[in-house]
Order: C-alpha cells, then structure tokens, then sequence
C-alpha cells in the first residue's frame, strides 16, 4: 500500500493506494469526524460487483448512518436532470452539512458526485473511491467536478478537493476490456510526455499490464497518482500553465470524440492524439522518428489504437481543434513532446502544417 499527498494548503489530503483495501474506508473516515451521515453514490454497474455495499459497511462499522444511492451507469447520468433528483433525494433523507458524500464509481459518479457535494447546501465534504483505470490515475486527484451540457461536456462545475482519496487496484480485474485500455491511454500520456522512468517501467513489463497483474498495476497507479498530485499542488486551478502539461494528446483526442459521437471512448482516443502528437513533433523537429518508433511500437504492445478511425475527418478535425475550449482565439495549440519524459506547450501553430495530414 502506497500514500500519496496533495500538498494544497489547508485542503491538502492523501490518496491511498493498495489492492484489496476497500475496508480501509471506515478508519480513513473517522479521522474527519464529526460526520453524521455518509452518502454513498455509485451506479448501476459497479453496484453489481459489491464495492459499494463493502464501502457502506466499512463505514457502518464505525457507527456512522450510511444512505447509498446508484443512477444508471455512463455519461448520460452527468446531467442536470440527475443532479437535481439526487438533490431532492438528499433533502429527503434529512442529509445535512455534516455530511459526506463518497463516489464509488468511474469518472462519471466522481465528476457527479463531486458536483452534488459541490453544491447541495451551499456544499459538504466530498471522498473518492475511484474503481477504474481513468478514474483512479486521473479524474478522482485533481478536484475538477461537473456534469455536462447537452451541448458541451463539463461545461457546469467547480474545483472541490475530496478529504481523501481510497484506490482498490483490484476493483480494476472486473473493469471490461476497452474501458481498462482506455485507462491505459491516460497512463501513456504520463510516461510519455511528463516521466521518463515510468515510460521505463511500462515499456518492460507490458506483458504484466496486459494480464492487469496487481503488483504492477499498484506501482502504476502510484506512480501516476504522485506526477498529477505534483502537477496539480503547483497549479491547482490552471492558471500558471502547468496543469496543462496534463493534455498530451488530448487536443487531437477532444477532436476525433466528437466526431465519433462519444462512441470513442476518452483513453482510446487520447492513444490516437498522443500519436498524432508525435507525428506533429517530428514535422516540426522536435524529435526524431526514432522516438515516434519507440512510442508507437509501445503502444501497439498495450493493445492500443494508433490510427485515425475511418470515419474521423481530417478537416473537421483541425476546425474542431481551433476550437478547443482550451484553445486562445482560434490558434492551435498542443503539448508536443520534447523527449520521452518531457513535453512543452506549443501554440500559434501555422495550420498548413496540419493540413497535409500527419
Ligand atoms: N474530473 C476530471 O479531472 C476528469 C478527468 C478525466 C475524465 N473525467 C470524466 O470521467 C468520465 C469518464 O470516466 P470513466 O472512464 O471512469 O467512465 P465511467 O465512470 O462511465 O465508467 C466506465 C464504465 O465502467 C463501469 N465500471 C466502473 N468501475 C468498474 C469496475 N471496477 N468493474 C466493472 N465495471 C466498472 C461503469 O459502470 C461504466 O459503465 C467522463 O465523464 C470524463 O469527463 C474527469
Ligand atoms: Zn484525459
């Protein structure tokens, strides 16, 4: 078991990370009394494979009343529809300020439960038990929460720092097989763009990856929790231009999502952009093809897509990334890597660059 801080003043807290730990819940709990009720939000899916019930019961375990609450699993319940039923439910319940709200989920109950936590009754406290890939390497450490617009993904939110965050690495054996590749996605992107020694790490025991060996998936996790809590201590509300070392990749992926209708899921489109970044890098000098070489073949050994779906446009695709809500008045910006293990921010790129394809 590893733990790792958030260094952020007085809302600084600890991720803890370790197999087969969901029970450590209940004394993680009680150093934040005092509580007099927990929320339990989960969905639909992750209830079935009993998490949620043994974080209740941890936490009852203490003699703290605990309420658990499931919505339908997926994007579609981070709306305003959802939050204003679970608003309502909580009011019912009797659930005051001295409450917590604890997500057991993806980052869909993260990112909702954070949002309700966020809000209901001017705000209560908020705990993570992220129980996939992406969620436990990237959505659960940060304090962004939110829900979508039917036009605009986390378009509506706040920064709200959990107390503390809990990772079971064994909830990841039950997680189906795209939706740990896309987690996978997430985790090249720290390797490749922000630490060279875990780019190491990863590309030496694929095979252990591939069979979500727990040991490895452990020293993984850890790894990418301490670069985003490093990253997220010295810009906690992107503003010094830090925080946005975190999108390798991600301008591309933003693009090929929304073309894809969402059906590309996040990490798998993140594997995509982070190629096509490299490609970038190397047009424009950056680096050489031998590191595009290296990031694709270790790609291709995590069973990752490298290529630009069919029916992905590439026109569309640099309209669409001008527009990035990242994006400054229509230039193109990218975190381009630098070396294995270093990126930069690259803005104002000339688009015929881009045009030609990559
Ligand atoms: N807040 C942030 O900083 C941040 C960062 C990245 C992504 N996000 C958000 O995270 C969301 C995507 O998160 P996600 O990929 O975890 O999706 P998700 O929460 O929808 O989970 C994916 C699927 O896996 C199921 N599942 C979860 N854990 C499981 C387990 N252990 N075993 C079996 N099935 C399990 C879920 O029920 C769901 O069907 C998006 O809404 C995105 O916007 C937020
Ligand atoms: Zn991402």
């Amino acid at each position: 078991m590893q733990i790792i801080s958030v260094s952020l003043g007085n809302r600084s807290y600890d991720i803890e990370a370790g197999s087969d730990n969901l029970e450590h819940i209940g004394s993680f709990l009680t150093a934040f009394q005092p509580i007099s009720t927990a929320v339990v939000l989960t969905d639909d899916n992750v209830i079935q494979h009993g998490y949620a019930h043994r974080v209740a019961d941890s936490i009852s375990e203490t003699g703290i009343d605990v309420h658990l609450l499931s919505v339908a699993s997926g994007e579609q319940s981070k709306t305003i529809e959802t939050a204003a039923t679970l608003w309502e439910t909580l009011l019912d319940e009797g659930i005051d300020r001295k409450s917590v709200l604890i997500s057991v989920g993806g980052g869909v109950i993260g990112d909702l439960g954070g949002f309700i936590a966020a809000t209901y009754a001017r705000g209560i406290r908020f705990f993570q038990v992220p129980t996939t890939l992406l969620a436990q390497v990237d959505s659960s450490i940060g304090g962004k929460v939110g829900i979508d617009l039917p036009k605009a993904k986390n378009m509506v939110g706040a920064f709200l720092q959990p107390l503390g965050v809990l990772i079971d690495t064994k909830t990841l054996k039950t997680l189906p097989d795209n939706q740990y590749r896309s987690g996978l996605g997430e985790v090249i992107k720290y390797g490749v763009s922000l630490d060279a020694e875990l780019f190491q790490f990863l590309e030496n025991n694929a095979e252990k990856i591939n069979i979500r060996d727990l040991a490895i998936l452990q020293q993984i996790v850890s790894d990418c929790c301490r670069i985003k809590a490093t990253i997220v201590s010295e810009d906690e509300f992107e503003t010094t231009g830090r925080r946005v070392l975190l999108n390798y990749g991600h301008t591309f992926a933003h693009a090929f999502e929304i073309q894809s209708h969402f059906t590309l899921l996040h990490g798998l489109a993140v594997s995509i952009g982070a190629v096509c970044a490299a490609r970038l890098a190397v047009r424009l000098g950056l680096v050489d093809e031998t590191f595009l070489q290296r990031q694709l073949c270790f790609h291709q050994n995590l069973k990752l897509p490298t290529e630009i779906p069919n029916n992905i446009d590439w026109r569309q695709t640099i309209a669409l990334m001008r527009h990035d809500k990242k994006s400054e008045f229509g230039k193109l910006r990218f975190v381009l890597p630098t070396d294995i293990g270093s990126c930069r921010l690259i803005e104002d790129i000339d688009p015929q660059i881009l045009e030609r394809g990559l």
